[in-house]
């Protein structure tokens, strides 16, 4: 693989050579990309492809990788410090009158960090893009407080990390790994890491690799047990930051990046639905983001009285206030926001219902989070309010969409419309529900007919048109469907709307088992009685209009009473999403009654004969 058009020249530095390669015009904005680890600079071939129309991308090889020369000794040649020497001269060479776009992917994030915090840099960087690589400091700092302060949730985030750290322990033995990647690892390495994150046949990585990986396992050596143990205390950052973070990384924990608005003051996140290597497997989605970062950030420094230009001044006359800002405001700030807050920037959720009670409160909890929104139903004001308020909210987009989810022909439509328009969802919320009420005997077959179409045909057709283009599309993605308790809770009053969601928990486990293969998790969430407009619609079987009025009358008081808010439910649909949970009761009486349907079944079915209290 070689990084077509570029133009390559040599930069000289502390007795190293770095090869460095550019594309684009040297007029436009200068983006640097750094690699990681076992990487070299080709790793970033289709992103910087993408970039080099508006940018002047420029890439060069870590020291000791790809076609840079190595530090002799290798021991010590590798520390943050050096690193940060070779960037200095690498910007100084290709951008020696203005402050350049730092991207980092991996180790190449990691040393960016160091880059953006240190003051002999201040001036020289005018933003940071940081995709799967924490900084040192900040990741000595989380171990710190989940050791010095344990919670059993802070032990447990101790606990995963550490066991997807086991290639950190194995690379501070002495020798071995030299030994393992200049023999078998380095010749299994390319098909295994293929098959592991589904990249593409490419020729990548590149002969190097071997020579590389043995290298960089200094960069490991040098730096991890050192920072981790003793952390600097002022590693702010002095320029924005926009933070990627792939949700499947097999070997970074997002929980890693919770404290991160405390050490950096401008924080933009964005996460993506994939595994670790997203300059190769998502270079369309992370050249976007790159470049609109970036002109975000030109813009800002170019508007008058916008952000100032970056020069050394600035920066250190800001640098103090920064600080303090970052430690005290954004820290707080930080404590007190939603749990969710940008965890799904950028994601594309399209949600059907959404223009009443769970859909609706559903739509807002990811928009907060920083999704873009489709927001379907066949009510056209409510979803159009939605998508209105999700913007307001925080949603970077969202669109209203109308259409009944029964009608098969209206949501194949939908799916092309929305794939041309918006992208390939990134997670469906299958939520369009209607309740039905009544004994089976009283129950006309159009009234089945009616609550299975919605129910479970809408939850068939969004899982098949939407669950097809996350599979075709090959990088993931997140299918929650909305069952209900009454889903494994019998009811002698709800035979039809019990049947449609035990269909639809049924179908979401099944689908989940088919889609693992695709990355594409599959969440049913099950709620009790939710505070919503769905009394207020519900039909009842066997009884006449006035009679139907008055039991939807006494159901809605005794739901009001009962009061239990759809944002919880909402809240339950991100987590699950975010942890890819299986079956999700939602209230006490779906949980309590999930218990009863696995140990104590009998007691479930004496309930089922009660008359209901609505
Ligand atoms: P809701 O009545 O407040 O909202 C339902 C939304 O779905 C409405 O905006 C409605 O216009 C829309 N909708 C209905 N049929 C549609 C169709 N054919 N095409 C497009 N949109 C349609 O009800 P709620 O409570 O928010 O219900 C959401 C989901 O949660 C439903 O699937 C429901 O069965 C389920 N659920 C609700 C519980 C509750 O106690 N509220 C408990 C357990 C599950």
């Amino acid at each position: 693989m070689s990084l077509k058009g570029a133009r390559e020249r040599r930069v000289h530095t502390g007795g190293i050579e770095l090869c460095v390669a550019e594309l684009g015009d040297p007029a436009h904005p200068t983006v640097v990309l750094i690699h990681g680890y076992p990487d070299s600079k080709e790793v970033w071939a289709e992103v910087a492809e993408r970039l080099a129309d508006r940018f002047h991308v420029v890439l060069y090889d870590v020291r000791g990788h790809g076609r840079s020369s190595a530090p002799k000794p290798l021991r010590g040649g590798f520390t943050l410090e050096k690193l940060t020497d070779d960037f200095l001269a690498v910007a100084d060479a290709v951008s020696p009158d203005r402050p350049v776009h730092l991207v980092g992917h991996d180790w190449g994030s990691v040393q960016s960090w160091e880059f953006v915090t240190v003051q002999r840099t201040e001036g020289r960087i005018a933003s940071f893009t940081s995709i799967s690589g924490p900084s040192l400091d900040h990741f000595g700092h989380w171990l710190k407080k989940r050791l010095t302060r344990p919670t059993p949730r802070r032990v447990a985030q101790f606990l995963g990390q550490g066991a997807r750290s086991w290639y950190v322990y194995l690379l501070q033995i002495p020798v071995l790994p030299e030994l393992a990647w200049r023999g078998p690892l380095g010749k299994r390495w390319p098909s295994m890491v293929r098959r592991a994150e589904g990249l593409p046949r490419d020729g990548y990585p590149t002969a190097s690799l071997p020579e590389d990986a043995a290298h960089g396992a200094w960069l490991y050596r040098d730096n991890v047990r050192s920072r981790l143990s003793r952390p600097r205390t002022d590693a702010y950052a002095q320029v924005p930051v926009q933070l990627i973070t792939p949700t499947r990384d097999d070997f970074l924990s997002e929980r890693l990046f919770d404290d991160l608005s405390g050490w950096v003051p401008e924080l933009t996140r964005r996460t993506l639905p994939a595994k670790h290597w997203v300059p190769r497997t998502r270079p369309d989605q992370v050249s976007t983001w790159i470049a609109d970062f970036t002109l975000a950030q030109e813009k800002a420094i170019s508007t008058p009285g916008g952000r100032a230009s970056v020069t050394p001044e600035t920066t250190r006359a800001t640098r103090a206030t920064r600080a303090t800002r970052a430690t005290r405001a954004t820290r707080r700030k930080a404590m007190s926001q939603k749990p969710y807050t940008e965890r799904f920037g950028g994601q594309l959720v399209l949600v059907t219902g959404a223009a009443s009670g769970i859909g609706r409160a559903t739509a807002f909890a990811f928009a907060e989070a920083g999704a873009r929104i489709v927001a379907v139903d066949r009510d056209a004001e409510g979803a159009e309010r939605t998508a209105e308020l999700s913007r307001l909210i925080g949603a970077p987009d969202a669109w209203a969409e109308v259409v009944d989810v029964s009608d098969a022909e209206a949501m194949e439509k939908l799916a092309v419309r929305v794939a041309a328009e918006y992208g390939v969802v990134d997670i469906l919320i299958n939520n369009a529900g209607i309740g039905l009420s009544g004994p089976f005997l009283k129950t006309t077959p159009q009234e089945w007919k009616d609550v299975l179409d919605v129910n479970l045909w809408g939850v068939i057709h969004g899982c098949r048109l939407f669950g097809r283009q996350m599979a075709e599309r090959g990088q993931g993605g997140h299918i929650v469907n909305i069952a209900s308790a009454a889903a494994y809770q019998p009811s002698k009053s709800l035979p039809a709307y019990s049947t449609s969601k035990a269909a639809v928990l049924m179908l979401s486990e099944c689908l989940r088992a088919e889609l693992s293969q695709q990355d594409i998790g599959v969440s049913a969430i099950c709620p009790g009685f939710v505070h919503t407009n769905i009394t207020s619609t519900a039909r009842f079987a066997g009884v006449d209009e006035a009679e139907q009025q008055r039991l939807r009358e006494r159901s809605t008081r005794w739901y009001g009473l009962r009061n239990y808010p759809p944002e919880r439910v909402a809240e339950a649909v991100l987590r699950a999403t975010l942890r890819n949970e299986a079956v999700v009761p939602v209230t006490p009486e779906a949980r309590g009654a999930q218990l009863l349907s696995r140990f104590a079944p009998g007691v479930l079915r004496r309930i089922a004969r009660l008359e209901p209290p609505l």
